[in-house]
């Protein structure tokens, strides 16, 4: 089952908020509660929340009334507008609905449906190219990996990321299927877990053998000799290597790098933003203090406690040992390499 579906005009989600304790889908059929999805996280994950808006201009374009080219894209301009407010972090989302608008603005067609068709079939592309994408991610970076190996990962990078497979946990499941032994060490991912819920129950499923450990004890675990490398998924890649992701991935790679482990980001080519020259111009995503005052609904500070939810934090990219994407493994000097793999152009 994929994390993102369509059948006939309806957009089906794996409802991520109600793992590991039940699977479930959600039906969308217009672009503004797509977009809200986004926003609460029913789906998440940079490559499924780009793929997700890649259906929701689709569904935007059956939804409209509009029978003329004009009237249909200024209807398209308006959801696109909406749903790249849905999560700001991942560049995935603005990169999917880029890549919509040009289909909708392509000069050839004739008729609106002609538009709502291609749209639709654009979606679809995304999806399977994603799926792909991240089986080359995948045999790329089971390079990295020895047999007997202990990986240290963070927040869900699985098929539930990704439409289906993962990226990072992609890389983990080829070198599974290659036949190498692994353990995974899971951190949780405070506050909203998608560790301990979302890629504990990916690799169970998978027959993948893990633990998971509380965000705080990865320095320990990478002090005392016990973790052989680190794979990370990536929200955002900007020009100079600098990685957005899921907030604790910066401490986890200072102590990688203090402890020696090497620490790789696994992203395919859409998350990489050459527009953005370094981290510091990626908006982090701010969520409600609520998702710290709780775990699962169950308050665990005083009455009028404030926090501070940043959702995404930067790691500069000296900490990168490497950055595993679909046209292969990506050194360091990573803000010469990365145009240089953008452009197809790896030695
Ligand atoms: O807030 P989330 O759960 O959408 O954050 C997800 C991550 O940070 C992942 O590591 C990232 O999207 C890359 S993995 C596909």
């Amino acid at each position: 089952m994929r994390a993102v579906d369509w059948d006939k005009g309806t957009v089906r989600l794996i409802d991520q908020r109600r793992l590991p304790w039940e699977l479930v889908t959600a039906e969308y059929r217009d672009h503004e509660s797509l977009a809200q999805a986004v926003s609460d996280m029913v789906v998440r994950g940079a490559p499924a929340i780009g793929v997700t808006a890649g259906y929701g201009m689709a569904l935007a374009g059956l939804r409209s009334q509009a029978n003329s080219l004009d009237t249909l894209r200024a209807d398209l301009r308006q959801a696109l507008d909406v749903l790249e407010h849905a999560r700001p972090t991942a560049v995935n989302l603005a990169w999917a609905l880029q890549r919509q608008w040009s289909v909708a603005a392509d000069p050839t067609w004739k008729t609106p449906d002609d538009v709502r068709a291609a749209l639709i079939r654009e979606a679809h592309a995304m999806a399977d190219e994603d799926i792909a994408i991240n089986r080359r991610m995948g045999l790329h970076g089971a390079e990295l990996i020895s047999d007997g190996d202990v990986i240290l990962h963070h927040c869900n990078t699985g098929a539930l990321a990704a439409v289906d497979y993962g990226t990072a946990l992609g890389v983990i499941r080829t070198a599974h299927e290659q036949g190498k032994r692994l353990h995974v060490l899971v951190d949780e991912t405070r506050p909203r877990l998608q560790g301990a819920r979302l890629t504990a129950w990916e690799l169970k499923n998978l027959g993948i053998p893990f633990d998971i450990i509380a965000d705080s004890a990865a320095g320990h675990l990478m002090r005392t000799g016990r973790v052989d490398l680190v794979l990370v998924g990536a929200d955002r890649i900007a020009a100079n290597g600098d990685v957005a992701n899921k907030i604790g991935t910066y401490t986890i790679a200072v102590l990688a790098r203090e402890c020696g482990v090497p620490f790789y980001s696994v992203a395919p080519c859409s998350t990489i933003d050459l527009a953005l020259s370094d981290g510091d111009q990626i908006p982090i995503e701010q969520r409600s203090a609520e998702e710290v005052l709780t775990v699962l609904g169950h308050p665990t500070a005083p009455e009028g406690a404030t926090a501070l939810n940043p959702a995404f934090d930067v790691t500069p990219s000296r900490y990168l040992t490497a950055v595993v994407t679909e046209v292969g493994l990506v050194y360091p000097p990573l803000a010469r390499n990365l145009r240089r793999a953008m452009s197809g152009g790896i030695e």
